[in-house]
């Protein structure tokens, strides 16, 4: 059994690239942007407020530097190997299957978890929108079980369970969200961000603000680990390596730039929402409390408006994610690690359909199901474990492949990868004990997938 047998990196690394080389920095950051903003700024800033008081500011910046120092060390990985795909394919080459496997299987949690995630802060949104019209679901079906605020009794929740099952027919049928459409939603998302900024700034009682920790420092990190969910996504910046002009110079920037602009975003609007709503009322507006603020503020009207673009919004960070998760699973299908249903192409849609509705049906049900801050921790620890394995690739990779061609190359190394590893595993250490055992039955199932059915259906079988 060789758990470290590679693909072949040459093959790999000169294989013609058949897709068009038409980004620049400013597409790149338009795209970090459309698939980071989020859930995590329109939600979990409600329980983030929770957790750290008005220094939810600061959590905001400890989880943007993990993500800085993760992002640099992606890109170089990334550029590497100038094929388009995930982490999980430049591990494949350069560091063998079982770490490939592994990666692969942590986004997967992360991009499965991440759509049932983002599924229920749109359900939040839009029955906040309904209620603008005077409209109520039954509350039996406004959220999973426990979750209401006032404990009256909750079974499922429907418009989260909806909206991923309108968004698996899309996928399967083969609409893939196109640079177009994510600009115009990039704009509708900031925009809305810069409205609720203008008119809530207003309503500021900077008095809300003291005590500025009242959970001190614990408090901080905790909320940190939470919110690092709003920044996932610019990976998908890092993965587009192959279409980029001159990645050397643009990757950086697209990534530099979209986590950035949204650091400062999220800044201003966690500062403005704890100086306007004392931090303890969130626990009644946890579903919607960006829009809340506004409702509470009396201005009902831009309330409104902000619910819509946070909907739209989300609805395409669900696209890229569901999107993401089949093709994750069609090059691990492919390489033989899962079985082969999940490469499988319908002839008519030309897309992995039977794959698309699998997972899209999975994340359906755990969205309406399961409580939201349950979900994004568990995409958090995916995640993050992704990033810790990257940043430690980047430093042995240094060591034993120091010629291969890097289109980008992460500044100091090893102190950026460290700091990497270092912040990463912070956060971990501060999610909920209850989420690194979730996460450990994960990793074990990946195992046990791993070693009953992978190694002997791995297509590098026969070379190694
Ligand atoms: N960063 C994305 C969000 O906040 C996943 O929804």
């Amino acid at each position: 059994m060789n758990l470290l047998r590679k693909k072949n990196f040459q093959q790999l690394a000169q294989r013609p690239s058949t897709l068009k080389k038409a980004l620049n920095a400013f597409d790149l950051t338009m795209l970090g942007i459309g698939a980071i903003i989020g859930t995590g700024i329109f939600v979990l800033t409600g329980t983030g407020a929770l957790t750290a008081g008005p220094a939810l500011m600061v959590s905001f910046v400890i989880a943007a530097l993990a993500c800085c120092f993760a992002a640099l060390c992606y890109a170089e990985f990334a550029s590497m190997v100038p094929v388009a795909g995930s982490a999980y394919t430049y591990a494949y080459a350069t560091l063998g299957e079982i770490v490939a496997f592994i990666i692969g299987w942590d986004l997967i949690l992360e991009y499965l978890l991440a759509v049932s995630s983002v599924s229920v802060g749109w359900s939040g949104y839009f029955q906040s929108l309904l209620d603008g019209f005077g409209m109520h679901l039954p509350t039996m079906f406004t959220g999973a079980p426990g979750t209401n605020p006032d404990g009256e009794f909750t079974l499922f929740n429907l418009p989260a369970f909806v909206i991923i099952m309108l968004i698996t027919l899309l996928i399967s049928i083969g609409i893939k969200e196109t640079k177009r459409v994510n600009n115009i939603m990039v704009v509708v998302k900031v925009s809305v961000i810069l409205l609720f900024i203008a008119v809530a700034i207003f309503y500021v009682k900077p008095a809300q603000w003291s005590p500025f920790m009242p959970y001190g420092f614990q408090g901080v990190f905790t909320a940190a680990a939470t919110v690092f969910f709003a920044f996932i996504g610019f990976d998908a910046v890092a993965s587009s390596a192959e279409e980029t002009i001159q990645p050397e110079k643009n990757l950086p920037k697209g990534i530099l730039f979209s986590l950035g602009i949204c650091t400062v975003l999220y800044i201003i609007v966690s500062g403005i929402m704890t100086g306007v709503v004392p931090f303890l009322e969130f626990e009644r507006y946890i579903d919607h409390p960006v829009s809340a603020v506004l409702k509470v503020a009396g201005q009902n009207w831009v309330s409104g408006v902000i619910d819509v673009g946070a909907i739209l919004g989300m609805t395409t960070v669900m696209l890229v994610m569901l999107y993401g998760q089949t093709r994750i699973m069609f090059a691990m299908s492919r390489d033989g690690l899962i079985p082969n249903i999940f490469q499988k192409v319908n002839p008519k849609f030309g897309t992995p359909f039977v794959s698309t509705w699998i997972f899209g049906l999975i994340s359906a049900v755990l969205g309406a199901f399961i409580p939201l801050t349950q979900l994004a921790e568990l995409v958090n620890i995916g995640t993050l474990s992704a990033f810790i394995l990257v940043a430690i690739s980047v430093i042995v990779l240094r060591k034993t492949e120091p010629h291969l061609n890097r289109a980008f190359k992460c500044p100091m190394v090893p102190v950026v990868p460290i700091l990497a590893v270092l912040f990463c595993g912070f956060l971990i250490l501060n999610l909920n004990p209850l989420t690194w055992l979730r996460f450990l039955v994960w990793l074990l199932i990946g195992a046990v997938i791993y070693f009953t059915y992978s190694v002997k259906h791995s297509k590098l079988k026969d070379a190694s």
